[in-house]
């Protein structure tokens, strides 16, 4: 198995984070320098991913704008001097192959990567959420196309939570294989303490087969009356093998507030621009409080 293809749903309506992201997606505010989907197509590239297909909307053209070459503003920082600057533009521009398609209905994670089939065709592929962010050694998307690769089969990424928090993500029965490596063999969104089927949550990373696409093609809409990616999930562990990665990584979840100011100060706090500058200004800080 190889996985040279992924999918990042990125058509979401961003309801936490009103109201900034009215206008602007809220995968493209902005992390320190640069907008959270940078992030993730750099940990897709990092990963080995070379075809990109986001999934998007009608309000949210500015990703893809940002991965489009700009001429203008190039030619107009390289006669400044700014050579450094322009030939980044066009680094992000040419990270990977980018591909766009519109969601256009809001009708689920699920019915969203559905979207995907005609350029997936029939090979494995990864999907990455788009506002979900890893800080980690190894790529993420890493960790889990070597697990989908060595036991040839679906794999999703996740990581143990407490009992208060496993009931906002979903479930999973496992099997222990190695370490950090399990079999799946059942899944359930937004667990009640008593449906839990234990504290490992799937979030952010999946490695699946085409398999996925029939499946989802035929799932009805189930919480919100939208198509849950969850219950995909389900019935494909059911129908073949999907092992879950339990990955080595900080996750940020930049979709609701308190994750979006976290992981800005965190990854401040790591870049060497502003990194002590912030260290001393949250330390005079915390003392005034
Ligand atoms: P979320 O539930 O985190 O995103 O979906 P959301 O719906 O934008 O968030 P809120 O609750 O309104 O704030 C997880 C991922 O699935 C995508 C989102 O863009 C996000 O990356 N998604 C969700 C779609 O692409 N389409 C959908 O219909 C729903």
């Amino acid at each position: 198995m190889k996985v040279k293809k992924a999918v990042i749903p990125a058509a979401g309506l961003g309801t936490r984070m009103l109201p900034a992201t009215k206008t602007v997606p809220k995968e493209m505010l902005p992390l320190v320098d640069k907008p959270v989907l940078q992030y993730i197509i750099e940990e897709a590239v990092d990963s080995g991913i070379e075809d990109i297909l986001i999934v998007t909307n009608r309000a949210k053209t500015a990703m893809d704008d940002y991965f489009d070459y700009y001429p203008e503003l190039e030619h107009r920082l390289a006669a400044s001097g700014k050579e450094g600057q322009a030939n980044e533009m066009r680094r992000v521009a040419d990270m990977a192959n980018f591909f766009y398609v519109r969601q256009r209905e809001t009708k689920g994670l699920g019915h969203a990567i559905a979207r995907a089939r005609r350029f997936i065709g029939d090979e494995p592929f990864a999907v990455l959420l788009g506002d979900d962010i890893m800080m980690s050694k190894v790529p993420v998307l890493r960790q889990l196309i070597d697990a989908a690769e060595k036991y040839n089969c679906s794999c999703v990424g996740g990581q143990y939570v407490s009992d208060e928090a496993i009931g906002a993500y979903s479930s999973t029965k496992l099997v222990r294989l190695e370490d950090r490596i399990y079999d799946v063999l059942d899944i359930n969104e937004k667990p009640t303490p008593e449906e839990k089927l234990s504290n490992f949550a799937v979030m952010g990373r999946y490695v699946l087969t085409p398999d996925i696409f029939d499946i989802l093609d035929a799932t009805p809409p189930g919480r919100n009356g939208e198509i849950q990616l969850t219950d995909g999930l389900a019935a494909l562990c059911h129908r073949e093998r999907m092992v879950a990665v339990d990955y080595d990584a900080r996750r940020y979840d930049t979709g609701n507030l308190r994750g979006f100011l976290e992981a800005t100060i965190d990854f401040a706090l790591r870049d060497p621009q502003t990194g002590p500058w912030l260290a001393d200004l949250i330390k005079s800080k915390a003392q005034t409080l």
